[in-house]
């Protein structure tokens, strides 16, 4: 009796192992509600359980960020030092200082009490161009949220900014467009009505590395970007879910086999 029971939790230890190991395979990304439009499913690089970041596109989608996304959105939780850190677009020591340098970032106060302003440096963080909520509200008609974890935050992620960006179209004829609004069906938290105008065209950003810069392109890279601001460990999670799942699929059959050969003779 007390056997039995032995060879029934080892059963079961093994079946477990193999549960968890398939919990480990990723889940559809796709859109859960049925709100909006339909979600075009880019086939980027970091999906599947062994994808990791497109550094060329990770540093294109940064620098759309950076000409175009940052005159009205902040990224307050991305570092310039993170720009350099394995993972991410991996720029060099030397490209992230001077990346930083660019920009100039309020310090203090100084001795005598006054902030100041000094160029960037690593451990900055990326200045706002706002001072505040309220200011960016009066002058853009709504809150531009900030964008380090907006892929996270939105059903569909990195597929709905994408679609965001490019999905402006004529208002249907029963929708009335406000002074300073814009249609946008994939905008469903506005009901298709959306305070940013059309952010990307054809041509507007100029890549260095013989990228076409298409609307499209810029739409996609820098939906890339902002994936990798709102989850940078995303490579280093894939690898461990990995190694997790290759360990538990080994101990189920271990535990599977060991089983069958110390019971064979107890039927
Ligand atoms: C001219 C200013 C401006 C520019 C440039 C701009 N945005 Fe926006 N963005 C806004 C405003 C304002 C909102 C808030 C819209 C609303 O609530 O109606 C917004 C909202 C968003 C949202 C949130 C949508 C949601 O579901 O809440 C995302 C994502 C976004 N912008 C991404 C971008 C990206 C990426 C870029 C660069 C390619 C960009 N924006 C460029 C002003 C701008």
């Amino acid at each position: 009796m007390k056997m039995k029971m032995i060879q029934k939790l080892t059963l079961a230890a093994a079946v477990a192992s193999l549960a968890m190991a398939t919990a480990f395979l990723p889940a559809g990304s796709a859109r859960a509600s049925a709100e909006g439009p339909e979600l075009h499913e880019v086939d980027w690089s970091f999906n599947g359980p062994f994808g990791t970041f497109d550094r060329s596109q990770l540093r294109r989608g940064y620098k759309v960020y950076k000409e175009v996304c940052a005159t009205c959105h902040s990224m307050q939780y991305v570092h310039f030092r993170n720009l350099g850190e394995p993972g991410g677009p991996e720029f060099t020591g030397p490209e992230v200082k001077a990346l930083a340098a660019g920009y100039q970032v309020q310090d203090g106060p100084d001795l005598s009490g006054d902030m100041f302003e000094r160029p960037g440096e690593g451990k900055d963080v990326f200045p706002a161009p706002y001072a505040n909520e309220e200011a960016a509200a009066a002058s853009l008609g709504a809150y531009p949220p900030d964008l380090s974890l907006v892929a996270k935050s939105r059903v569909g992620g990195p597929d709905y900014i994408h679609a965001l960006m490019i999905g402006y179209t004529e208002a249907p004829a029963d929708v009335t467009v406000p002074a300073g609004g814009y249609y946008n069906p994939y905008f469903t938290a506005g009901s298709g009505i959306i305070a940013m105008p059309p952010p990307l065209s054809d041509g507007q950003v100029d890549y260095d590395d013989g990228t076409p810069n298409t609307a499209e392109q810029m739409s996609q890279d820098v939906s890339a970007f902002l994936m990798w601001t709102a989850e940078p460990k995303l490579e280093a999670r894939h690898r461990l879910g990995f190694q997790v799942m290759a360990y538990l699929l080994a101990l189920a059959g271990i535990l599977f086999f060991a089983t069958r050969k110390i019971w064979a003779d107890q039927h």
